[in-house]
């Protein structure tokens, strides 16, 4: 059996990758070499049998012995050690979480339900970087997949609401800690069903301007409020978040100027929402044709074996396409299908994903089963 590499595993996407391949018994398949930047020396996990102690995730000559390495340390350890692993001679596959290579001539997108001859074609022509792609993209695609393989799609808008998840465990952490203060400011009123709803409201906006309320991570409160804004601005009105769907969802689909095609346009807002982990997106579609809506439906649930067509309907809806019905489930529920009063070939659409599932972790390890062959 290979050895394969694994540095990341124990941050947020690195546990919930662990996790997902113990589940699908991934590690029958090769013999894992943990490595740490800040323990080596130290214990393999527990649930491990039989691995070694933890390797220096810097030391270049240790990981140029494995064919294969995964990684889920993030975007600097890619920009430190990637280069120079490489510039060292070595030729094995790296498969990555971290946006840093995403969009490089090399690499690959990885998201094989909807991409698999994307994937194959390059492993043939010897390309050896594959990385996750952003997670929005990925649980918008992982939804609508039978749309866009069937080139329905002329163009797309975004809106999205996305988890503090996204900005990382810190984020998690300090969004909860602002609810808690939040509530916390005002819980005598509350208590009191006799209190006035304004002078509850009034404590809760005065908490929230509050200099003391933690807000390290967001920069600004994000319970009880959102964050229009999401990643770098790119000095064109445009977020980093926002340039993202358009790039990487046609090189994720082999189209695109780099491809000698026309790319389908894809644009909208980014909104960071007080929700935990998954991203949800209200999307509108303008078809190529006018198809008719059973026949949406149907494309939709063909598209993959986890987008789940939720009826538009109230209760179906309320049930089936929140965030807190989707976490922890590779489920992509496509919703809220119907068309809009500007004519028969706009389509608008709702989906929910969770983005540290379809959005980091699946995609990776699925490609990992790819590569062990
Ligand atoms: N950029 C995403 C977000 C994270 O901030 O929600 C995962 O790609």
């Amino acid at each position: 059996t290979q050895s394969v590499g694994l540095v990341g595993w124990r941050g947020m996407v690195g546990s919930v990758l662990m996790q997902r391949m113990r589940d699908e018994n991934d590690f029958s398949l090769f013999q894992p070499v943990f490595f740490s930047t800040s323990n080596a020396g130290g214990k393999a996990p527990a649930w491990a049998d039989g691995a070694g102690p933890l390797q220096n995730a810097y030391d270049i000559e240790t990981l140029k012995k494995l064919p294969i390495i995964v990684t889920a340390q993030g975007g600097d350890y890619t920009s430190e050690v990637y280069p120079k692993l490489r510039a060292a001679g070595w030729d094995g596959v790296w498969i990555d979480a971290a946006s840093t290579l995403r969009m490089k001539d090399d690499a690959i997108i990885v998201l094989d339900p909807v991409n698999r001859a994307v994937i194959d074609a390059a492993l043939q022509r010897g390309v050896k970087n594959f990385v996750g792609g952003n997670c929005t993209v990925s649980c918008m695609l992982m939804g609508l997949a039978g749309l866009f393989n069937n080139d329905l799609v002329d163009w797309m808008t975004s809106m999205t609401y996305q988890a503090a998840s996204g900005g990382g465990a810190q984020h998690m952490r300090e969004l909860l800690t602002q609810f808690g203060i939040i509530n916390q400011s005002v819980k005598s009123l509350l208590d009191d069903p006799a209190s006035a709803i304004l002078e509850i409201d009034r404590g809760v906006l005065q908490t929230q301007k509050d200099a003391d309320l933690p807000r390290d991570h967001f920069g600004v409160p994000l319970a009880g409020s959102l964050i229009p804004w999401i990643d770098k601005d790119l000095g064109n009105g445009v977020s980093r978040e926002e340039w993202k769907a358009e790039a990487e969802t046609n090189k994720i689909l082999g189209r695109g100027e780099a491809f000698g095609t026309e790319p389908t346009r894809i644009d909208g807002l980014c909104v960071r929402i007080g929700a935990m982990r998954c991203h949800s997106q209200a999307l509108t579609l303008h078809l190529k044709r006018d198809v008719p809506l059973d026949e949406i439906t149907d494309i939709i649930r063909e598209g993959s074996k986890w987008a789940k067509v939720i009826p538009n309907e109230r209760e179906a809806t309320m049930q089936g396409l929140t965030p807190v019905a989707v976490t922890g489930t590779l489920d992509i529920p496509v919703g809220r299908l119907r068309k809009m009063s500007m004519g028969p070939q706009y389509l608008s659409a709702f989906t929910v994903g969770d983005q540290l599932l379809w959005g980091a972790a699946e995609p990776l390890r699925r490609m990992l089963r790819i590569t062990l062959g």
